[in-house]
């Protein structure tokens, strides 16, 4: 080993025992066991290089769609320093070129009469606003959320989050929220009355596990909306911004929100930034009107961020990246598809759409399993929080054809990869009992971790 080389590990060393220290040890171990104990050096359109080991990664994750525009987008970093040069946040109350210019450019791309925003921080900022203002303007109590969906971490949003996992040690949280399966028009329609202030959906559901909604679905809500006076909200966070292959999920099937949430590629993963765009509507205008700063802070809607979304909104319109999505996602789909055909034991299914697509596999355990072995193959990919059996790809939707290819190679040398492992566990997955350890996490960070103690006594005693 050079005395570079060793220098680095040396370094490692002291960054994984400084962000155990501050940060989180459980963190550390989770990485550590699925090989993702890496650094993001040099991040450039889909890669980033580790430091350690100067392997360069595929960035299959994008942090769910924050990487739209890709990764270290010279345009846009430009555009960040410009806008440093002249502005800093901002006051939240007063006028700037900055806000002004990004909300025409936003509400000028969005569909029907989604004409008016508020400006937010985050996007978990941006779904706590959209459901106060369908709160505030309708008067009404009731809000109806999916099974499975995912808005982030607030007080709002996490009430509308379809995992009990993340809201238990926190309850009670908003009262009258209620929950249906995604999906399931009648099940929505049993919960919807005229107390029901907002329906909330992804049009794909992301965390969830990658589940498109169907026309007729999505439809169907519309109409049930419309009939009971309910404002329908979607959360395009992950889904806006050209990675379905179009501009907006939406688009898709035709169906116009009365509130549509953005936020994740708004800024181009490099400065925080969302908005909440809603109905030009007599509804909508007197609340806002009479409450002015009903969803306010000191940093959402920021002049930086602000600046920087005009930036990836012009990059992203002249470059249409969303016809680039549909046509590299409809080679990653097929590629993905010919290996659920190879490997019919494994996996289950590929859902999605554009460069949002999902690997659906058999067991949960697999997903871990899948993550370990895609990152040793240089590719960080994430397995949906809500549906760990679902693998998902968004990868940047500047990829181009020849990268996808690249990627589809390294899955498969990962799923063979990860065969060996799969030859034990597959038989002892059928008997519940071992299923149930093979899929708790705990478990996994455990045995993945022992695993990678073995591999590195033998990488450290090959070097001597
Ligand atoms: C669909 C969706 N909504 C909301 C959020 C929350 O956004 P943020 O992490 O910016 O708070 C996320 C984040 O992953 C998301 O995927």
């Amino acid at each position: 080993m050079g005395a570079l080389d060793k220098k680095i590990r040396k370094d490692k060393k002291r960054i994984l025992k400084l962000f155990g220290k501050h940060i989180s040890q459980g963190q550390v171990r989770y990485l550590r066991c699925a090989h993702l104990d890496v650094q993001e050096e040099r991040r450039a359109g889909i890669e980033f290089v580790d430091k350690e080991s100067g392997t360069t990664f595929f960035d299959a994750f994008t942090s769910a769609g924050c990487f739209n525009a890709g990764r270290g987008n010279p345009r846009i970093i430009a555009a960040l320093e410009e806008a440093m040069e002249e502005y800093d946040m901002g006051s939240p109350g007063l006028f700037s070129r900055a806000k002004i210019d990004f909300a025409s450019k936003l509400v000028s791309l969005c569909p029907g009469n989604l004409k008016r925003l508020v400006l937010a921080g985050s996007g978990a900022d941006a779904i706590d606003g959209a459901l106060k203002l369908a709160l505030g303007a309708t008067g009404r109590k009731e809000i109806i959320a999916m099974v499975k969906a995912y808005h982030g971490h607030s007080g709002f949003s996490l009430s509308v989050n379809g995992k009990e996992y993340y809201k238990h040690l926190f309850e009670p949280l908003m009262p009258g929220y209620h929950f249906a399966h995604f999906g399931d028009l009648d099940e929505v329609r049993k919960l919807a009355s005229r107390n029901t202030a907002a329906i909330i959906i992804e049009p794909i559901q992301g965390e969830g596990g990658i589940h498109v909604g169907s026309d007729e679905y999505l439809h169907g809500l519309r109409k049930l909306c419309d009939e009971l006076e309910i404002m329908l909200i979607f959360d395009e966070i992950q889904t806006g911004f050209g990675r379905t292959g179009r501009l907006w999920a939406s688009e898709h099937s035709g169906v116009v929100p009365d509130i549509m949430v953005a936020a994740k590629s708004i800024s181009g993963g490099l400065y925080p930034n969302a908005a909440i765009v809603y109905r030009d509507n007599d509804l909508f205008g007197r609340f806002v009107e009479a409450y002015p700063d009903f969803h306010t802070s000191s940093g959402g809607g920021s002049d930086l961020g602000c600046m920087v979304s005009s930036a990836v909104i012009d990059y992203i319109v002249e470059k249409k990246v969303w016809e680039n999505a549909a046509r590299s996602g409809a080679r990653f789909k097929a590629g993905l598809e010919d290996i659920t055909r190879e490997n019919p034991e494994i996996v289950k299914e590929v859902r999605g759409r554009g460069l949002m697509l999902g690997v659906e596999y058999k067991y949960e355990f697999i997903g871990a399993l899948m993550a370990d072995s895609l990152a040793k193959e240089g590719i960080w990919a994430a397995y949906s929080g809500n549906a760990p059996q679902v693998m998902r790809f968004q990868i940047p939707t500047t990829a181009t054809e020849t990268e996808v290819d690249v990627i589809l190679g390294r899955i498969r040398n990962a799923v063979k990869a990860m065969k060996p492992y799969l030859i034990f566990m597959m038989p002892l997955a059928k008997i519940p009992v071992f299923r149930i350890v093979f899929d708790n996490v705990k478990f996994q960070i455990f045995a993945f971790n022992v695993v990678r103690d073995f591999e590195e006594i033998f990488k450290s005693m090959k070097a001597r």
